[in-house]
């Protein structure tokens, strides 16, 4: 049996870590092989990528477009060959919040053309898909309260603010990329409403991922 690729992706704020948490626990309880990881940052190296990404420079200095899409991908092609793809061919159930579908949202909305992200997605992922992609959508406005709120209550070193901290038109336009992917690609995007209260999210994800796993041979009764 080969296992399976579920990615969780979605605006600031939409909810994504607390569903992914909440679904990697019900596998638990139901003991299937899962193995959950995120991006950036899946690996031991990527993690100091992730900093070197998500944190100001003390110079002030920020990567120009090119640089910052190259460390996404450089994270990306570590977290392929440590843990995605062997944890594939050993049948699991593997969970990634956020993934390429970031790449193309984010570094799509400030400006990196298409045929770019094409041509690293061919270096670097390849014929690789995800079985199924969680869509968390929310108004990004929404999202980034949610995100203020939670910088707030965190002492400054725990900060990751890089991206919060772009106007709510970028995050507008991140949203309406992750759409258009999920238009584009309906089989494998499912569409969650990331504005419910949490259980009703996460009885509207377990809908699409039980039938995904039944047909790939687990047993999630
Ligand atoms: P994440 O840790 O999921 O942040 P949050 O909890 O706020 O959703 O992701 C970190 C940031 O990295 C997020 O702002 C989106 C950004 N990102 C990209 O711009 N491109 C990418 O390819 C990925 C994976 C993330």
């Amino acid at each position: 049996m080969t296992g399976v690729l579920i990615t969780v992706e979605g605006v600031e704020g939409s909810g994504k870590s607390t569903q992914l948490l909440r679904l990697s626990e019900h596998l638990r309880r139901l003991g299937l092989p899962i193995v959950v990881s995120k991006e950036p940052g899946g690996t031991p190296l990527g993690r100091d990528l992730r900093t070197l990404l998500l944190t100001r420079h003390p110079s002030g200095e920020a990567w120009c477009a090119e640089a910052e899409l190259l460390l996404f991908y450089a994270d990306r092609a570590q977290h392929l060959a440590q843990v995605i793809r062997p944890a594939i061919e050993a049948g699991k159930i593997v969970l990634v919040d956020r993934f390429e579908d970031s790449t193309r949202a984010y570094q799509g909305a400030a400006g990196v053309p298409e045929h770019t992200l094409d041509r690293l997605h061919e270096l670097v992922v390849g014929r690789l898909k995800p079985h199924l992609t969680l869509l968390l959508d929310m108004d990004p406005a929404i999202g980034l309260q949610r995100v203020e709120i939670r910088n707030l209550s965190m002492g400054d070193e725990f900060k990751e603010t890089l991206f919060d901290e772009r106007r709510l038109e970028f995050h507008t336009a991140v949203r309406a990329r992750f759409l258009a992917i999920a238009q584009a690609e309906p089989l494998r995007v499912a569409v969650i409403p990331a504005r419910d209260a949490p259980s009703l999210v996460e009885e509207s994800i377990w809908r699409r991922v039980a039938p995904l796993l039944r047909n790939a041979g687990f047993t999630v009764e």
